[in-house]
């Protein structure tokens, strides 16, 4: 049975530049079929649901869903605010801590504004929604530096809002608001961690993805989970990070933003000062910008949240989490931007589908183990370990006739890498950023992810990943492993960043082989 999505007031908010989008995926399956209600309540809505996430449903993935049509009139869908005489309200569309969806949301002198007749109390703090986008630190000093003040966010009402960049109507003037059409990510986050590929693309943009998907109550073609109905991103604002703020140094942060979504424009944080100056001018009247609709992200934000700060220090937790409760993330969300990402790499069909495939259980999969090595780098097994795994793992794979491959991620290209990851089964590796490729794995009821960390120690970096896209995540302390539904905390101990990891190998290959088995299901 397919699970009923709760529709929230504004299922999906569509705007010009989705029409096609939309339109195509129509054309595609004519058997789904979407709701649109172009009505957003005035208010924030209150979406919250502590009840249970209930579990995904495979069936889910593969049938179509069955949903009343409603015909895409442009005049229905197309915004029509009026911004010469008009200030259309600010609202909420969808929020968690870090994570806000806005409609109508403004910025003037590097100040949002959310323009309301409803009091403040009707909104979310703003501390959960942004902060003044400093580096963070775990000092007291630094905790409050980066608490929002009114000069990051604050209301007006619409006559204030008037008063400030409002025209006089008996002169016919308009109004002193620019609008920024379209969808826009707002990431107000510092370059601190988006120059790094797990924290820019499997927490930035996966978090991001999940939300602005389960805000607009995405549907996700079934049959090639390849086209999404969610609204298309036209730009993504990096407000305190440079050009290369957001660039990783092997260069993945690029390539996949890239790749899955080519039209996207970036401006950075000099832009982003081009468009404060632009509307404080001290020979000019204050002028303001209007934003249309916008995913306002930030990491301080969602460190104040539950999910994040107490339990999975994953930014990209409060924002998958809430759409999970929600009842609204499409089985395949996450699929879309990684068939594009592989696509773009050239991987052929085949290879993308083997996460459906599996998942329908229309074929038996080839089993391909991939162990990522980093001898060549900083933190690593013993040596002697890791020979006596590379032995293990070769005796088994070759006992099983399974596909074994031991690579050095920094020695193959971009392509080959997200070629591999396109088709491994289990992906073993020491904690670090070569792991980030799992984002990448076909998700398949055998996927699994064997995280090798020195012995006591824990992060929640890969697990909380593997996890959130259906995988099984084991870590293993040389000679012991963890895994679900065990709750594990973060621990750094001594040796965590070293040389000196030991591996008991039969450890690894007993889970490996049990995981194919069925046996660790
Ligand atoms: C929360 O979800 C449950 C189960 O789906 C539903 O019965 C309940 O009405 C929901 N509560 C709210 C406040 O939406
Ligand atoms: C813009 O904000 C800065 C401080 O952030 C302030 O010093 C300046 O006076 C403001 N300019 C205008 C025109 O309001
Ligand atoms: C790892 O486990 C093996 C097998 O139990 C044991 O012989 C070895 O001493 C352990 N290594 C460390 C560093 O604890």
């Amino acid at each position: 049975m397919p699970r009923p999505r709760a529709l929230r007031d504004a299922v999906l908010i569509l705007i010009g530049a989705t029409t096609m989008h939309l339109a195509s995926v129509f054309l595609q399956e004519p058997a789904g079929s979407i709701v649109v209600n172009t009505q957003v309540s005035s208010h924030f809505i209150e979406d919250y649901n502590n009840s249970a996430p209930a579990p995904l449903d495979v069936e889910e993935a593969v049938k179509p869903k069955e949903r009343e049509v409603q015909h895409l009139l442009q005049s229905e869908v197309s915004s029509t605010v009026d911004l010469a005489y008009d200030f259309p309200e600010t609202t909420i569309v969808a929020h968690a801590p870090g994570w806000t969806v806005f409609r109508n949301l403004y910025m003037s002198n590097g100040t949002l504004y959310i323009i309301s007749s409803q009091h403040a109390s009707s909104f979310p703090d703003i501390q959960y929604i942004t902060s003044t986008g400093l580096f963070a630190e775990n000092t007291p000093e630094n905790i409050a530096a980066r608490m929002p003040t009114s000069k990051d966010m604050d209301f007006l009402t619409p006559a204030q809002a008037r008063q400030r960049w409002g025209g006089s109507p008996d002169k016919r003037e308009r109004n002193r608001v620019w609008s920024v059409a379209g969808n826009t990510f707002l990431v107000n986050e510092p370059s601190q961690f988006l120059d790094h590929y797990y924290h820019f693309c499997a927490e930035l943009m996966f978090g991001a993805w999940s939300f602005w998907s389960g805000t607009f109550n995405s549907i996700v073609d079934s049959r090639t989970a390849a086209l999404t109905t969610a609204p298309s991103v036209d730009r993504m604002i990096f407000a305190h990070a440079d050009a290369y703020g957001w660039r990783d140094r092997p260069g993945f942060n690029s390539y996949f933003l890239r790749a899955a979504f080519p039209s996207l424009t970036v401006e950075v944080q000099a832009d982003w000062e081009d468009r404060i100056a632009a509307t404080a001018s001290r020979s000019a009247p204050a002028r303001a910008w209007h934003l249309d609709t916008v995913l306002l992200t930030d990491r301080s934000a969602a460190f104040r949240g539950e999910v994040c700060g107490a339990r999975t220090q994953r930014i990209a937790g409060e924002a998958l989490e809430h759409m999970q409760r929600a009842g609204t993330l499409a089985r395949w969300w996450w699929e879309p931007l990684r068939r594009a990402t592989l696509r773009f790499a050239g991987v052929d069909e085949p290879t993308l589908d083997i996460g459906i495939r599996a998942q329908a259980q229309i074929q038996a999969q080839s089993i391909v183990i991939t162990y990522i090595s980093r001898q060549g780098a900083r933190r690593h097994l013993i040596d002697a370990d890791h020979e006596q795994l590379v032995r293990a793992l070769t005796a088994m794979c070759t006992s099983h006739g399974w596909e074994l491959n031991i690579v050095q991620a920094e020695r193959l290209t971009k392509e080959e890498q997200l070629e591999l990851a396109a088709r491994t089964t289990v992906m073993i590796g020491v904690h670090g950023n070569g792991l980030t490729h799992l984002i990448m794995m076909p998700v398949t009821p055998l996927s699994t992810v064997i995280e090798i960390f020195y012995p006591g120690g824990f992060a929640h970096d890969y697990e909380w990943t593997t996890q959130a896209l259906g995988m099984r995540h084991f870590a293993v302390w040389n000679d012991t492993y963890h895994t679900y539904p065990e709750l594990m905390s973060p621990n750094y101990p001594e040796g965590f960043q070293g040389t000196q990891i030991p591996v008991y190998a039969p450890t690894v290959t007993q889970i490996v082989q049990d995981r194919i088995a069925g046996r660790l299901s």
